[in-house]
């Protein structure tokens, strides 16, 4: 099983990392390859809404940076995982442009979507206020990938009170429940 671990938030070893970690940990235990990529580093230039990757001038995408390489990579995936940071009362910026770049996968035409459908996905959201402040933000990425791209759910997180880096060391049971999401993943 190929996974791919995407963490938007741009602060290293943040809440969001450790979580998507722990799940990589559980995921790791069963001897699937995770990879795991931090969106900040993608130098996405983001959706130009050229068109081209519906009309198949090109393959994936015509933008040419990081992420239309990863696209292919996405596309022979068996799982995503998606983390991201409450900013401003949604996903971060990296994640929106990460998600935008996947329109590729959407076929206008005809309403319908190419590749994603059954895969599995992840998601992590990791906020400052408590946890159900930001139920909205799952139901978000779960309406992306699960209704969208007709994905199937293969656990999401959501944790909140967290201000500093290393603040979700002290919700164990989260990162508990994070690995074993990654455990159960087959
Ligand atoms: C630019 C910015 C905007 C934020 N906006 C919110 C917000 O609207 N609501 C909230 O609860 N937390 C907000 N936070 C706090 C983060 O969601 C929280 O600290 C999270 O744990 C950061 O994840 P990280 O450790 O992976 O970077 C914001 C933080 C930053 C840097």
């Amino acid at each position: 099983m190929k996974v791919m671990a995407f963490v938007g938030s741009p602060r290293k070893a943040g809440n969001t990392s450790k979580v998507v970690d722990a799940i990589c940990t559980g995921i790791k235990e069963n001897g699937h390859s995770v990879e795991i990529y931090n969106l900040s580093e993608l130098d996405n230039k983001g959706c130009t809404g050229c068109g081209a990757c519906q009309t198949k001038k090109v393959e994936y995408c015509a933008v040419n940076d990081k992420m239309t390489a990863l696209l292919a990579k996405i596309a022979d995936a068996d799982c995503i995982i998606v983390g991201t940071p409450v900013y401003m009362a949604h996903v971060s910026g990296y994640t929106k442009n990460f998600l935008d770049r996947l329109f590729t996968f959407f076929i206008q035409a005809n309403d319908t979507v190419r590749i994603l459908p059954g895969k599995k996905y992840i998601t992590v959201t990791c906020s400052g206020a408590p946890a159900e402040a930001f139920k909205n933000v799952t139901e978000y990425l779960n309406m992306v990938f699960g209704f969208y791209f007709q994905m199937v759910n293969a656990g999401n997180i959501t944790a909140g009170d967290m201000a500093d880096k290393d603040d979700i060391l002290s919700q164990p049971e989260i990162l508990k429940q994070a690995e074993e999401i990654g455990r159960k993943l087959n």
